[in-house]
């Protein structure tokens, strides 16, 4: 155990007209400060996560968090970037520099501004995320090479679209009962599993219901190394951390079997000397429903090409015995790409201190895992959490 979220926020994820993503930043930053009770001139690093890649035309990204007070002038500040994994790359980023004994706090916030942009658009620089020497032509941008994925992952193991529309109808149900959530609404299943005018085909066998949107949205961490963190009223640890890259062409990989996001889940329970089922939950990357069927089997919850008996057979549900994104998941809560990985940590530290809005809080929480993944499982990570105290 060497760090600890001290302090956090999280915006309202949505399509924010009005918002830009330098306000997104002041906001969550000016927030997690105050969440963490410490005082802006107290910040010794700034890592700010956000792919962009064209989403908005302010690229340099780093000193917006400056902007939240005065005090933070001068503060050593950097822009990270890993794709959907910008998040979890920042705070890694943050991790680190705490660990080299550089900072005492870091500040790290997850943004993206995506609805400037229609979904074509927005989908022309998210399959930049792809590897474009070979990946770029696929159609419907990056719900393509998910698309590609499924319809392999279907071929291998059968027509698995009962499995994923109950995925679907699973994250509606909890992003509902989520205040922070882009949708709040419950899906029935016929609709999620019926292709209509509504829910149209998008790519390959997945639905508009399969897909997480295009979506904005901020969130915020402040993290502080073990010793601090038990002089602060917020405490949630870093049990392990993993990170794991593969190679970025599809074609050198058997892109069913999320080799990457199988060795992160493996190295990260091993380091925290847990079994899976000692999560009380797991806030997983679905940015597909067929991605987050795959991650079932990848984290080691079913052997492989049975992941549909997770959901199926309840596991995964709010009172299953391993519930899967209980804050909705990126289907329902949204998918601000940057400020994802940091949303999933705020999310898992609003359960395991027992803070999450009414509703959305489970009931016993002990430990938590995250895994957040850039790319179609190129970049991994994990972290597992638990309450310092
Ligand atoms: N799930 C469910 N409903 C969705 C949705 C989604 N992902 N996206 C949009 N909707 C709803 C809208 O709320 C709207 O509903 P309304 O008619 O009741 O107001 C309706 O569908 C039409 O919205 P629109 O934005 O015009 O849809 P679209 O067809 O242009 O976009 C997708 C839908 C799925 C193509 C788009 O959300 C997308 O590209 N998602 C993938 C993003 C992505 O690749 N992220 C990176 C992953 S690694």
């Amino acid at each position: 155990m060497t760090a600890c979220i001290v302090g956090w926020s999280h915006g309202k994820f949505g399509k924010l007209d009005g918002e830009t993503s330098e306000s997104l930043v002041v906001k969550a930053a000016t927030e997690a400060i105050a969440h963490a009770g410490i005082e802006p001139k107290d910040v010794d690093v700034i890592y700010v996560g956000n792919m962009n890649g064209g989403f908005v035309r302010q690229e340099f990204h780093s000193s917006l968090a400056l902007q939240a007070h005065p005090d933070l002038r001068f503060k050593p500040s950097t822009r990270v970037e890993n794709a959907c994994a910008t998040g979890s790359a920042a705070i890694h980023m943050g991790l680190n520099t705490l660990a080299a004994g550089k900072a005492r706090f870091v500040l790290v916030v997850g943004v993206e501004k995506m609805t400037e942009l229609n979904s074509t658009q927005a989908g022309e620089v998210l399959i930049k995320a792809s590897y474009v020497a070979e990946e770029a032509n696929i159609e419907a941008g990056f719900a393509g090479i998910f698309g590609k994925i499924t319809s392999a992952y279907f071929q291998r193991y059968g027509d698995k679209s009962d499995a994923l529309a109950r995925i679907a109808v699973k994250a509606h149900k909890n992003g509902s009962k989520n205040p922070y959530a882009h949708f709040q609404k419950e899906f029935a299943y016929e609709f999620c599993r019926t292709p209509s005018d509504k829910n149209p085909f998008v790519a390959g066998p997945l639905k508009r219901t399969d897909c997480s949107p295009v979506t904005d949205g901020a969130a915020a961490v402040v993290l502080a190394d073990v010793q601090t963190a038990l002089g602060l009223k917020h405490a949630i640890a870093f049990r392990a951390t993993e990170h794991v890259n593969d190679f970025l062409p599809m074609s050198k990989r058997d892109i069913i079997k999320f080799d990457g996001p199988q060795l992160a889940w493996k190295r990260a329970l091993a380091s925290a000397k847990l079994d899976l089922l000692d999560l009380s939950f797991v806030e997983s990357h679905d940015c597909f429903t067929s991605a987050e069927l795959i991650e079932y089997e990848a984290m080691g919850l079913t052997a492989p090409g049975e992941g549909e008996r997770a959901i199926l057979e309840g596991w995964v549900e709010r009172d299953g015995k391993l519930p899967v994104n209980v804050s909705g998941g990126l289907k329902a809560k949204g998918h601000p790409v940057g400020a994802t990985g940091v949303s999933m940590h705020v999310m898992s530290a609003m359960q395991l201190s027992g803070s999450a809005p009414t509703g959305l809080q489970l009931p016993k929480t002990k430990i938590g895992g995250v895994f957040n993944m850039g790319g179609a499982a190129v970049a991994n990570y994990v972290s597992i959490l638990e309450p310092l105290r």
